[in-house]
Protein backbone atom coordinates (compact mmCIF):
# COMPACT_ATOMS: atom_id res chain seq x y z
CA UNK A 1 0.00 0.00 0.00
CA UNK A 2 1.00 3.46 -0.89
CA UNK A 3 2.22 5.52 2.21
CA UNK A 4 -0.83 8.15 0.98
CA UNK A 5 -3.79 5.34 1.31
CA UNK A 6 -1.87 4.05 4.61
CA UNK A 7 -1.74 7.42 6.16
CA UNK A 8 -5.29 8.01 5.18
CA UNK A 9 -6.68 4.72 6.01
CA UNK A 10 -4.78 5.11 9.83
CA UNK A 11 -6.04 8.14 10.13
CA UNK A 12 -9.28 7.21 9.64
CA UNK A 13 -9.23 4.62 11.64
CA UNK A 14 -7.57 6.53 14.47
CA UNK A 15 -10.52 9.08 13.62
CA UNK A 16 -13.22 6.83 14.63
CA UNK A 17 -11.19 5.62 18.07
CA UNK A 18 -11.40 9.21 18.96
CA UNK A 19 -15.11 9.49 18.50
CA UNK A 20 -15.71 7.11 20.74
CA UNK A 21 -13.96 8.58 23.67
CA UNK A 22 -15.50 12.04 22.75
CA UNK A 23 -17.80 13.59 25.10
CA UNK A 24 -16.87 11.43 27.92
CA UNK A 25 -16.25 13.21 30.42
CA UNK A 26 -13.22 13.54 31.51
CA UNK A 27 -10.50 11.57 32.27
CA UNK A 28 -7.50 13.08 31.67
CA UNK A 29 -4.04 13.25 33.17
CA UNK A 30 -1.25 15.91 33.19
CA UNK A 31 1.25 14.50 31.14
CA UNK A 32 4.51 16.83 32.14
CA UNK A 33 5.74 19.78 34.47
CA UNK A 34 4.10 21.89 31.90
CA UNK A 35 1.04 23.17 33.09
CA UNK A 36 -2.43 22.04 31.26
CA UNK A 37 -0.17 19.94 29.47
CA UNK A 38 -3.00 16.88 29.02
CA UNK A 39 -3.11 13.43 27.37
CA UNK A 40 -5.97 11.07 27.48
CA UNK A 41 -6.72 7.15 27.39
CA UNK A 42 -7.42 8.15 23.77
CA UNK A 43 -4.09 9.85 22.67
CA UNK A 44 -2.13 6.63 23.61
CA UNK A 45 -5.18 4.18 22.06
CA UNK A 46 -4.55 6.19 18.82
CA UNK A 47 -1.13 6.27 19.35
CA UNK A 48 -1.12 2.39 19.54
CA UNK A 49 -3.30 1.38 16.88
CA UNK A 50 -1.11 3.82 14.18
CA UNK A 51 2.64 2.70 15.09
CA UNK A 52 1.81 -0.32 15.21
CA UNK A 53 -0.01 -0.73 11.97
CA UNK A 54 2.93 1.27 10.34
CA UNK A 55 5.91 -0.88 12.00
CA UNK A 56 3.42 -3.88 10.46
CA UNK A 57 3.24 -2.16 6.78
CA UNK A 58 6.17 -0.66 6.84
CA UNK A 59 9.14 -2.58 8.14
CA UNK A 60 12.22 -0.80 8.96
CA UNK A 61 10.56 2.79 9.10
CA UNK A 62 11.42 5.27 11.54
CA UNK A 63 7.88 6.75 13.33
CA UNK A 64 8.30 9.56 15.62
CA UNK A 65 4.86 9.44 17.79
CA UNK A 66 4.60 11.87 20.29
CA UNK A 67 3.16 9.71 22.79
CA UNK A 68 5.28 6.17 22.25
CA UNK A 69 8.38 8.39 21.63
CA UNK A 70 10.73 7.35 18.51
CA UNK A 71 10.95 4.15 17.03
CA UNK A 72 13.82 3.90 15.50
CA UNK A 73 14.16 2.36 11.63
CA UNK A 74 16.95 1.10 9.68
CA UNK A 75 15.37 2.82 6.09
CA UNK A 76 15.11 6.25 4.93
CA UNK A 77 11.55 6.36 5.45
CA UNK A 78 9.88 8.47 8.06
CA UNK A 79 6.89 9.23 9.94
CA UNK A 80 5.41 11.87 11.78
CA UNK A 81 2.46 10.95 14.17
CA UNK A 82 0.04 12.73 16.31
CA UNK A 83 -2.41 10.78 17.38
CA UNK A 84 -4.57 13.42 18.79
CA UNK A 85 -3.52 17.14 17.88
CA UNK A 86 -6.04 19.75 20.49
CA UNK A 87 -6.66 16.98 23.43
CA UNK A 88 -7.09 20.33 25.42
CA UNK A 89 -9.82 20.73 23.33
CA UNK A 90 -11.03 17.03 22.70
CA UNK A 91 -10.95 17.05 26.36
CA UNK A 92 -13.53 19.88 26.61
CA UNK A 93 -15.56 18.54 23.99
CA UNK A 94 -14.64 21.24 21.99
CA UNK A 95 -14.79 19.66 18.51
CA UNK A 96 -11.42 21.36 16.63
CA UNK A 97 -9.20 18.57 17.22
CA UNK A 98 -7.49 16.35 14.71
CA UNK A 99 -5.75 13.07 13.29
CA UNK A 100 -1.97 14.32 12.38
CA UNK A 101 0.34 11.49 10.09
CA UNK A 102 3.20 12.85 7.59
CA UNK A 103 5.66 10.61 5.71
CA UNK A 104 9.12 11.91 4.44
CA UNK A 105 11.57 9.73 2.40
CA UNK A 106 14.94 10.43 1.62
CA UNK A 107 14.12 13.64 3.84
CA UNK A 108 11.64 14.65 1.28
CA UNK A 109 7.82 14.99 2.97
CA UNK A 110 6.07 12.77 0.64
CA UNK A 111 2.43 12.17 2.50
CA UNK A 112 0.70 14.22 5.04
CA UNK A 113 -3.22 13.54 5.98
CA UNK A 114 -5.13 15.87 8.99
CA UNK A 115 -7.85 14.21 9.85
CA UNK A 116 -10.66 15.85 12.02
CA UNK A 117 -13.72 13.32 12.31
CA UNK A 118 -15.91 15.35 14.82
CA UNK A 119 -15.84 18.46 11.81
CA UNK A 120 -15.82 15.13 9.10
CA UNK A 121 -12.54 17.01 7.11
CA UNK A 122 -10.02 14.75 5.57
CA UNK A 123 -7.18 16.83 4.51
CA UNK A 124 -4.96 14.60 2.15
CA UNK A 125 -1.61 15.94 0.58
CA UNK A 126 0.69 13.47 -1.67
CA UNK A 127 4.10 15.24 -2.91
CA UNK A 128 3.97 16.83 -6.06
CA UNK A 129 -0.08 15.85 -6.52
CA UNK A 130 -1.70 19.00 -4.82
CA UNK A 131 -4.30 18.92 -1.78
CA UNK A 132 -7.06 18.00 -1.50
CA UNK A 133 -10.19 18.30 1.08
CA UNK A 134 -12.75 14.72 1.19
CA UNK A 135 -10.90 14.23 -2.11
CA UNK A 136 -11.89 18.21 -3.12
CA UNK A 137 -8.76 19.86 -4.46
CA UNK A 138 -7.84 22.65 -2.41
CA UNK A 139 -5.84 26.05 -2.57
CA UNK A 140 -4.68 28.98 -0.49
CA UNK A 141 -6.05 32.05 -0.15
CA UNK A 142 -5.51 34.78 -2.88
CA UNK A 143 -5.16 37.47 -0.16
CA UNK A 144 -2.21 39.56 -0.84
CA UNK A 145 -2.09 41.87 2.57
CA UNK A 146 -2.02 41.23 6.28
CA UNK A 147 -3.92 44.17 6.75
CA UNK A 148 -6.75 41.96 4.34
CA UNK A 149 -6.17 38.56 6.28
CA UNK A 150 -7.13 36.31 9.28
CA UNK A 151 -4.44 34.83 10.97
CA UNK A 152 -4.03 31.93 13.53
CA UNK A 153 -1.53 31.37 16.29
CA UNK A 154 -1.19 28.77 18.97
CA UNK A 155 0.31 29.35 22.70
CA UNK A 156 3.43 27.19 24.42
CA UNK A 157 3.54 27.84 28.06
CA UNK A 158 6.90 28.37 27.76
CA UNK A 159 6.98 30.83 24.70
CA UNK A 160 4.15 33.08 26.31
CA UNK A 161 5.67 36.63 26.57
CA UNK A 162 7.23 36.81 23.09
CA UNK A 163 3.64 35.21 21.28
CA UNK A 164 1.77 37.61 23.33
CA UNK A 165 3.62 40.48 21.96
CA UNK A 166 3.14 38.82 17.97
CA UNK A 167 -0.49 38.58 19.08
CA UNK A 168 -1.10 42.00 19.89
CA UNK A 169 0.62 43.76 16.86
CA UNK A 170 -0.93 41.47 14.22
CA UNK A 171 -4.10 41.54 16.21
CA UNK A 172 -3.97 45.52 15.17
CA UNK A 173 -3.09 45.04 11.60
CA UNK A 174 -5.04 42.08 10.13
CA UNK A 175 -8.58 41.22 10.15
CA UNK A 176 -8.17 39.28 13.80
CA UNK A 177 -5.79 36.52 14.96
CA UNK A 178 -7.20 32.89 15.99
CA UNK A 179 -6.14 30.70 18.36
CA UNK A 180 -8.05 27.83 17.74
CA UNK A 181 -5.18 24.78 19.34
CA UNK A 182 -4.67 22.32 17.12
CA UNK A 183 -1.37 23.02 15.35
CA UNK A 184 -1.80 20.73 12.70
CA UNK A 185 -5.61 21.41 11.63
CA UNK A 186 -4.81 25.39 11.62
CA UNK A 187 -2.29 24.38 9.14
CA UNK A 188 -4.77 22.55 6.68
CA UNK A 189 -7.25 25.21 7.72
CA UNK A 190 -4.41 27.66 5.78
CA UNK A 191 -4.08 25.11 3.20
CA UNK A 192 -7.75 25.57 2.44
CA UNK A 193 -7.67 29.42 2.43
CA UNK A 194 -9.73 29.83 6.00
CA UNK A 195 -6.49 31.04 7.33
CA UNK A 196 -4.03 33.39 5.32
CA UNK A 197 -1.69 32.48 7.55
CA UNK A 198 -0.13 30.48 10.70
CA UNK A 199 2.29 30.77 13.02
CA UNK A 200 3.20 29.27 16.28
CA UNK A 201 6.69 28.81 18.61
CA UNK A 202 7.45 25.23 20.55
CA UNK A 203 5.87 22.72 18.10
CA UNK A 204 7.12 19.42 17.53
CA UNK A 205 7.65 17.61 14.71
CA UNK A 206 4.85 15.81 14.80
CA UNK A 207 2.96 19.02 14.81
CA UNK A 208 3.77 20.67 11.33
CA UNK A 209 5.16 17.50 9.52
CA UNK A 210 1.96 16.76 7.42
CA UNK A 211 0.16 20.22 7.66
CA UNK A 212 3.42 21.50 6.20
CA UNK A 213 2.67 19.43 2.75
CA UNK A 214 -0.80 20.04 2.74
CA UNK A 215 0.35 23.65 2.90
CA UNK A 216 2.77 23.61 0.23
CA UNK A 217 0.46 21.23 -2.28
CA UNK A 218 -1.99 23.99 -1.71
CA UNK A 219 0.38 26.70 -3.41
CA UNK A 220 1.49 28.38 0.22
CA UNK A 221 4.63 28.26 1.71
CA UNK A 222 5.89 26.91 5.11
CA UNK A 223 9.47 27.78 7.06
CA UNK A 224 10.72 29.29 10.32
CA UNK A 225 9.15 32.46 11.36
CA UNK A 226 12.40 34.60 9.76
CA UNK A 227 11.67 32.80 6.76
CA UNK A 228 14.85 30.36 6.61
CA UNK A 229 14.16 26.72 5.58
CA UNK A 230 11.61 24.88 8.06
CA UNK A 231 13.25 22.30 10.24
CA UNK A 232 10.87 19.81 11.89
CA UNK A 233 12.89 19.64 14.97
CA UNK A 234 13.30 23.69 15.39
CA UNK A 235 10.17 24.42 17.32
CA UNK A 236 8.41 26.90 15.19
CA UNK A 237 6.72 27.57 11.91
CA UNK A 238 4.76 30.12 9.89
CA UNK A 239 3.03 28.80 7.49
CA UNK A 240 1.06 31.24 4.95
CA UNK A 241 -0.63 31.66 1.15
CA UNK A 242 2.92 32.92 0.20
CA UNK A 243 1.89 36.20 -0.84
CA UNK A 244 1.86 37.10 2.27
CA UNK A 245 4.51 35.33 3.57
CA UNK A 246 7.34 38.61 3.80
CA UNK A 247 5.29 40.29 5.13
CA UNK A 248 4.96 38.10 7.85
CA UNK A 249 8.17 37.26 8.53
CA UNK A 250 8.85 41.14 8.52
CA UNK A 251 6.29 41.63 11.32
CA UNK A 252 7.38 39.08 13.42
CA UNK A 253 10.74 40.32 13.60
CA UNK A 254 9.55 43.82 14.50
CA UNK A 255 7.54 42.65 17.15
CA UNK A 256 10.43 40.48 18.52
CA UNK A 257 12.55 43.22 18.49
CA UNK A 258 9.50 45.12 20.84
CA UNK A 259 7.98 47.57 18.49
C1 LIG B 1 -0.84 21.06 20.89
C2 LIG B 1 -1.78 21.79 19.94
C3 LIG B 1 -1.85 23.26 20.28
C4 LIG B 1 -0.48 23.89 20.24
C5 LIG B 1 0.50 23.14 21.12
C6 LIG B 1 0.53 21.66 20.77
P1 LIG B 1 -1.42 18.51 21.45
O1 LIG B 1 -0.76 19.70 20.56
O2 LIG B 1 -1.37 21.63 18.61
O3 LIG B 1 -2.62 23.96 19.35
O4 LIG B 1 -0.59 25.21 20.67
O5 LIG B 1 1.76 23.67 20.89
O6 LIG B 1 1.40 20.99 21.65
O7 LIG B 1 -0.66 18.49 22.74
O8 LIG B 1 -2.84 18.83 21.62
O9 LIG B 1 -1.15 17.34 20.58
CA1 LIG C 1 0.06 18.29 18.81
CA1 LIG D 1 -1.06 15.14 20.60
Amino acid sequence: MDELRLAVELARAAGDVLLTRFGEHLAYEEKSSRRADLVTEADRLSDQLIVSRIAAERPGATIVAEESGTHAGYTDERWFVDPLDGTTNFAHTYPLFCVSIGCERGGELVAGVVYAPKLGELYAAQRGSGARLNDAPIRVSPVSRVADALLCTGFVPSEFEINIRHFRSLSQVSHAVRRDGAAALDLAFVAAGRFDAFWEFGLSPWDVAAGTLLVREAGGRATAANGSPLDFFGRQILASNGRLHDEMCERLGRSDDGE
